[in-house]
């Protein structure tokens, strides 16, 4: 198990890669609170700054929120979901369908190790708070080189260990202490890197390199495939 403290490896050998059932069901209502759709937004807006034509393959879409707001700011992209959890491709669709949208987004079962997409089949990999569930990250962002066009990004956003305290103290002033207090001790019980490990990830698979910053409350990794004339 790649680059986690010794006690978060703990935590990622009991914790759930797939969200089962009800917990689909806590997370679909968890998430449509105005913080995580603001963040939703927020992502999106820089997604959209990395490539706003063609296809988008969001990974772990878990209820579909990003994919609904890309589709708001970008209605000409191709918008996939995908997620191991059965429930919650099944959650992701009807959201979508409730939004009107089922003949736009398509959301998919699939496993991150195992893409079911054609080389070359995306303009844009993203992902988000889905990246620390992943049992095997090394192969899962070997898949993503896979199905990326040359010359295109990932970007792989998640809650890392070590948020610096500016960033929670600017999430303070915007959502108050409480909710940051809480989403702080939320750190402790999920398998997350730490924000060195996370950008270390890249070093033994075919992007070689990542990159990391943050966005809002959420660490991006961001991963190139080169075009292949200039390798
Ligand atoms: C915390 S939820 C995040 C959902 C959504 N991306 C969001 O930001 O609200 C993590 C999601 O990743 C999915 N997941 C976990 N491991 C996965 C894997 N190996 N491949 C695909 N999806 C995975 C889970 O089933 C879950 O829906």
């Amino acid at each position: 198990m790649a680059k986690l403290s010794p006690q978060r490896r703990l935590l990622k050998i009991f914790h759930p890669e797939g969200i089962p059932w009800l917990g689909t069901v806590v997370y679909n209502l968890v998430s449509g609170a105005s913080i995580f759709q603001q963040s939703y937004e927020v992502i999106a807006r820089d997604i959209l700054s990395y490539c706003a034509q063609g296809s988008l393959l969001d990974i772990g879409t878990g209820p579909g929120w990003l994919l609904l707001k890309l589709h708001q700011q970008a209605p000409q992209m191709r918008l996939v979901g995908m997620d191991v959890s059965s429930a919650m491709v099944a959650q992701a669709q009807e959201n979508i369908l409730a939004a009107g949208l089922s003949d736009v987004i398509a959301v998919r079962e699939g496993n991150a190790s195992r893409i079911p997409f054609a080389d070359g089949s995306f303009d844009i990999v993203v992902s988000t708070g889905s990246i620390h569930h992943w049992k095997d990250p090394i192969t899962a962002l070997n898949e993503i080189h896979r199905v990326l066009k040359p010359d295109s990004y990932a970007l792989l956003y998640d809650v890392v260990s070590d948020i610096p305290a500016p960033i929670l103290n600017e999430m303070a002033r915007e959502f108050g202490k409480l909710k940051t207090v809480l989403f702080w001790l939320h750190g402790f019980e999920e398998p997350f890197y730490s924000r060195q490990n996370f950008e270390r990830l890249a070093d033994s698979t075919l992007f070689k390199v990542g990159q990391t910053k943050f966005v809002s409350v959420l660490c991006c990794l961001i991963l190139k495939k080169p075009n292949s004339l200039s390798l």
